[in-house]
Order: C-alpha cells, then sequence, then structure tokens
C-alpha cells in the first residue's frame, strides 16, 4: 500500500512553495509533506559538499516519514545533490534545473536570459546542460544576489527586489534577450515585478507546472500514484521559525491558519520538533 504514503518535497525555504502548488493542482488526492530548510537558506552561496550533506539529511528524513518519491524543488540543491541522491537511495526523485531547453526552443532572437543562484550557475550538472542545449544560442546569466533572502522575508515588491531584478534584466534586455528562465523556485513569488521589467514582448519560462507533470510519470511508471479519490493534504515542515513560517505559506499560497512543525538539525540529521 505504498500508494497511502507522502510524496516528500524539499527546499532551502519558501521557494518550493511554487513548485508546491502546481503538485498539488495536477496530483489533488496525493499526500505531501513540504520541508523548508530555513535554518541554511540560502542555499545559493553554500559550497556544493553543504548542500549534498542537507540533501542526504532530508532523504533520510523522508524515509522515516515513509516518503514514496521525492520532488527537489530546489534548482540548487538538484545540481549539487540529485545524481549522488539518486545513486544512495531506493526511491524515485523528481529534480528541477533551469529550463534552459525549452528557452532554446522557442527564443526568436537567439538569445536567452536565465536567471538562477551562483550555486546552480557554478555546477557542473548547469555546464553539461548548455552545452547540451544551448550551443546555438546566447544565454545571459545573472545570479539575482540577495533576492532569496528578500523573497524569505516577505518582502516581494521592495525596493530592493526591483533593484535587484532591473539590474539583472537591464543588460538582458538591451541584448535582445526575448526569453528569459526563473531558474530558482523562490523567483515564480516575484514574477510581477519580472514581468513589470521585461513587459510583454519577453516570454517568461517557470518549469514547475512540467516538474509536476513529470512527477506524475514518475509516481506512475513506479506504480505509486494514490487510488484514494478524496483530497490529500500538506504537512508542513520547517528548520527555521514556525510562525514566520506559517504566515509564508497563508500568503504565498492563499491558504487560511496553517499549522507548521518545526524539525531540528542534530549534526546530519534532522528530527521533528526536539
Ligand atoms: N529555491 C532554490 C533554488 O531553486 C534555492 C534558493 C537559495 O536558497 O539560494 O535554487
Amino acid at each position: 500500500m505504498t500508494q497511502l504514503y507522502p510524496i516528500g518535497v524539499f527546499d532551502s525555504g519558501v521557494g518550493g512553495l511554487s513548485v508546491l502548488r502546481h503538485l498539488q493542482a495536477q496530483l489533488p488526492a496525493e499526500q505531501f509533506v513540504y520541508l523548508a530548510d530555513q535554518g541554511h537558506v540560502p542555499y545559493g552561496s553554500r559550497s556544493a559538499q553543504e548542500i549534498i550533506q542537507f540533501s542526504q539529511g532530508i532523504t533520510q528524513f523522508f524515509l522515516q516519514l515513509k516518503a514514496k518519491a521525492i520532488v527537489i524543488a530546489c534548482n540548487t540543491a538538484s545540481a549539487a545533490a540529485l545524481s549522488l541522491l539518486r545513486e544512495q537511495f531506493d526511491l524515485p526523485f523528481v529534480g528541477m534545473e533551469p529550463a534552459v531547453k525549452p528557452a532554446a526552443q522557442q527564443t526568436q532572437s537567439g538569445k536567452v536570459g536565465i536567471l538562477a543562484t551562483g550555486g546552480t550557475f557554478a555546477s557542473e550538472r548547469y555546464a553539461r546542460l548548455t552545452n547540451k542545449y544551448a550551443k546555438s544560442v546566447s544565454v545571459w546569466e545573472d545570479p539575482c544576489v540577495g533576492l532569496v533572502p528578500e523573497i524569505e522575508a516577505g518582502r516581494l515588491d521592495s525596493p530592493a527586489v526591483h533593484h535587484i531584478l532591473q539590474q539583472a534584466l537591464s543588460p538582458m534586455l538591451v541584448a535582445g534577450v526575448d526569453t528569459v528562465v526563473l531558474g530558482c523556485t523562490h523567483y515564480p513569488f516575484v514574477l510581477p515585478v519580472v514581468e513589470g521589467i521585461v513587459g510583454t514582448a519577453v516570454s517568461i519560462i517557470d518549469p514547475a507546472p512540467a516538474v509536476a507533470r513529470q512527477t506524475g510519470v514518475v509516481l506512475r511508471q513506479n506504480g505509486l500514484l494514490t487510488e484514494a479519490e478524496q483530497p490529500g493534504g500538506v504537512r508542513f515542515i520547517t528548520t527555521g521559525l514556525a510562525e514566520p513560517y506559517a504566515r509564508q505559506i497563508e500568503r504565498l499560497l492563499g491558504l487560511v491558519a496553517v499549522g507548521v512543525e518545526t524539525a531540528v538539525w542534530h549534526g546530519n540529521q534532522l528530527s521533528v520538533g526536539q
């Protein structure tokens, strides 16, 4: 009856909620556990080694909760740890990567902009991705330094957010970029600011709907789709502070009075509420 078990979803913080909302919309009967590793956010400026350790600890934690599959709703953690986790753990993983391939396929100007974290840009996985799919296009990259902490603090429309995105996007627009990829799961929460800067002639790609579709495919292939017909739910857990996390979820997902739990790191191991 593995089908009854939850799907573990994690990110450094609230960014992965931009993926969770699509997972819930596409797989409404599934149960999810969403872990925000806010004790360690941001991941983007950390070493790959650290992120691998966090991702291994979170995977062990999800296994204790009997997760049947894991969605890494974080480009930075996927870039650092996805291949290794697949080798080390015997359950299906769905990861994320900046949508370089669709951007390269759809650009008319041959120029695409990628917004992701420094960690993602520095990874071998990203280098392989651009080598494979972006050979015939010009790519502009920006790590949007400082943007994730603004979003984590709930400042989605602050002068700092406008400034960071203006600095990132202006050179791309001058260069003639017509497609911009949101390569960090936090960034869809500042989509209105991005749209305000780039205007309607530039298309913006958020890979989250495709990741949710892929999760459905992976569950089906492994015989893990739930047979339940009633709506599933989400257990929200943070390694940071419960109260602000609950307010963030309510605001970002449009929910009312969300209950949350905290988890604590003991070395490389996580446990709930101690
Ligand atoms: N949301 C994450 C991503 O998709 C990481 C942000 C961070 O913690 O730096 O890359």
